[in-house]
């Protein structure tokens, strides 16, 4: 059974849609053993408490410094046994050492198809108002795996969604979420708790 911790900062819909996917038999074989978010009022942890998840709170604020905050990130990581650290909207930069102790086990999703609209200074809705500005008629969402970079690592998968001609930045994230996030993000867990993902030369290979 594949142990996650999933990082959190915000309203926590993928880690929402990740609980719904491990309960209705989605993602198979995989549980999760701890959710941590960057500060106290992400509602993400409202998500996991009602589903029973064991959550904790480490903010860089309530740290001496930026070191010291990674280092008990990791700490806290490690100690709750977790395999697969997933990524669900978590706005902290992940430290090098977790990415050397994890390497090719840290997965993020991000809301555009790599390598468009990614990399530094994109997240949130400023990756839709990017799209949008460019005119884009495809936009959609990528699960990849992290390294050193920003948006840099191994893709797992991606998802393309239309835009609309009417779409603000709003209404672009919102479809995005709905029909590529919250179906990759499960679908990419599954495959990896399934054994079924390995990376050779900094590309994946699903079985
Ligand atoms: C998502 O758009 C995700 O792609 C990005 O951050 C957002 C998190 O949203 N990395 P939520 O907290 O999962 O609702």
């Amino acid at each position: 059974m594949l142990t996650i911790a999933v990082l959190v900062s915000g309203g926590g819909t993928n880690l929402q849609a990740i609980i719904d996917a491990i309960s209705d038999g989605t993602i198979r074989n995989a549980r999760i053993g701890l959710v941590v978010s960057n500060n106290h009022g992400a509602f993400a942890l409202e998500r996991a408490k009602k589903a029973g998840i064991e959550t904790a709170v480490l903010s860089p604020k309530e740290f001496p410094s930026r070191d010291a905050f990674h280092h008990a990130l990791l700490a806290r990581v490690q100690e709750s046994g977790a395999d697969l650290v997933v990524l669900a909207g978590f706005l902290c930069t992940i430290p090098e050492e977790m990415v050397q102790a994890y390497e090719n086990r840290i997965l993020n999703i991000h809301p555009s198809l790599i390598p468009s609209f990614c990399g530094k200074g994109y997240y949130g809705l400023k990756v839709h108002e990017a799209a949008l500005a460019r005119g884009v008629r495809i936009s959609g969402a990528t699960v990849h795996f992290v390294d050193s970079g920003t948006d840099t690592g191994p893709i797992l998968l991606q998802k393309a969604v239309e835009v609309a001609p009417d779409d603000t930045p709003k209404t672009l994230q919102r479809r995005i979420m709905e029909q590529a996030e919250w179906k990759i993000l499960p679908q990419a867990i599954d495959l990896i708790a399934g054994g079924k993902v390995r990376v050779e030369n900094r590309k994946v290979i699903i079985q």
